[in-house]
């Protein structure tokens, strides 16, 4: 029998873990499969994902900056990719492709399973507004905390992204608000930075009294400490970075694919050590 096939698409790509990933989740059930890396040019991802497909590949991640395209490619989206606006999880048949989001899911479990910290009646902050920050609202919202407060460097941004959440928010029952950083006032449970700052190693001008010593400070970027990170821990907060989440998201993704759920703390732990 032919060997499954699945791939990342990205630009750039190289650095990709999706591929370890993948391989170490199929080990665990004795499956082989294909899954590469393929570096689409920056205006040829459409070319790309015809070549793919072409090449009987069954599906495909998406990562920086196709995750808008790939949305625009799909001819079905889940619910969770149509709230998100982006794809990062694309599945082929003969007929159409399908497109999905795994994003949000994966930064809730690895916050439930391996931060041991429930979102259900918590006081929620979520830094950014941007693509990051609305991929993970839906997931966040299903979770019924009791605030999701976002708080963003320009606040219209901030409040046309929770406009198109506010309906969702209503059946959660969760207090949804927009605020600037230094407007924060609330102690939060649980601070969320989907951010870019720390890309360009940014600090936040956030108000030092939102942390508290069992709060959850979690950076979605991972492999480096954030300035994000630094003022949590200084502040007293206990940290983490987006690990977890990269791992977690790789695991719903999996699961798509193949109807199969695999272990992720020995995948993280190992990624961890390394
Ligand atoms: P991504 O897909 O990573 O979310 P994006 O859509 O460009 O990228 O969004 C970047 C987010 O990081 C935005 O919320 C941006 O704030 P603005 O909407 O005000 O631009 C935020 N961001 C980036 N650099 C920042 C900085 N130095 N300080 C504060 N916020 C920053």
């Amino acid at each position: 029998m032919a060997v499954e096939k699945y791939a990342v698409i990205g630009n750039p790509i190289e650095h990709s873990k999706s591929p370890l990933i993948h391989q170490a989740f199929a080990k665990q059930f004795n499956k082989v499969i294909g899954y590469e890396k393929v570096l689409a040019p920056l205006d040829g991802f459409d070319v790309t994902l015809q070549r793919l497909r072409a090449e009987g590949y069954l599906g495909a991640n998406v990562t920086v900056p196709f995750k808008f395209e790939a949305f625009n490619a799909c001819q079905a989206l889940s619910a969770r990719a149509q709230a998100a606006g982006a794809v990062n999880t694309l599945s082929f048949n003969e007929q159409y492709i399908a497109g999905d989001n795994t994003d949000g899911c994966g930064l809730v479990n690895d916050i439930l399973q391996h931060q041991h910290t429930l979102l259900a009646g918590k006081k929620v902050l979520l830094l950014g507004a941007g693509g990051a920050a609305q991929g993970v609202m839906l997931p966040l919202l299903q979770q019924k905390p009791s605030h999701l407060t976002v708080a963003n460097r320009s606040v219209d941004k901030a409040q046309a992204m929770l406009d198109k959440f506010s309906s969702h928010a209503v059946s959660s029952e969760t207090i949804l608000q927009v605020k600037t950083f230094v407007d924060l006032s609330l102690a939060y449970d649980i601070v969320i930075n989907a951010t870019s700052a720390g890309l360009t190693d940014s600090s936040l001008q956030l108000p030092v009294d939102i942390f508290q010593a069992n709060t959850l400070a979690y950076d979605m970027m991972y492999g480096r400490e954030t300035p994000f990170m630094q003022q949590a821990r200084a502040a007293g907060a206990h940290v983490a970075d987006g690990l977890g989440m990269l791992v977690e998201q790789a695991a719903e993704a999996f699961y798509l694919w193949h109807g199969l759920r695999p272990e992720t703390a020995p995948v993280i732990q190992s990624f961890r050590q390394s």
